[in-house]
């Protein structure tokens, strides 16, 4: 079965920040299906310093978790 998120496990802690990305953005779309009206938010959301602070701390929220998952990366 296809999934868009088979594993929280990643190889790398930097490969984790961008799953927690994925992670953000996916649940932006989920929430905000349609493509042309994140299309026409784009724009202002990319010059509002508010919201991308908020954007990285929902990102932080979600490393946190994929890095536990992954153990911090101790090896
Ligand atoms: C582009 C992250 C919220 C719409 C991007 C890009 C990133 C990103 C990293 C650049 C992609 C690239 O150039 O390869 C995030 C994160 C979000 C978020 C982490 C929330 C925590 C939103 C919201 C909207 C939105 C709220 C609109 C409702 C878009 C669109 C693009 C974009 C239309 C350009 C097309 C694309 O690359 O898919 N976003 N974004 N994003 N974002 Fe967001």
């Amino acid at each position: 079965m296809s999934t868009w998120l088979p594993s929280l496990i990643t190889a790398t802690a930097e490969e984790g920040f961008d799953l927690a990305i994925k992670l953000s953005r996916v649940a932006v779309k989920k929430t905000q299906p349609d493509d042309a009206v994140r299309a026409r938010l784009r724009p202002a959301y990319a010059e509002d310093f508010d919201a991308l602070i908020s954007i990285s701390h929902v990102v932080a929220t979600n490393f946190q978790t994929v890095a536990a998952a992954n153990g911090y990366w101790r090896t």
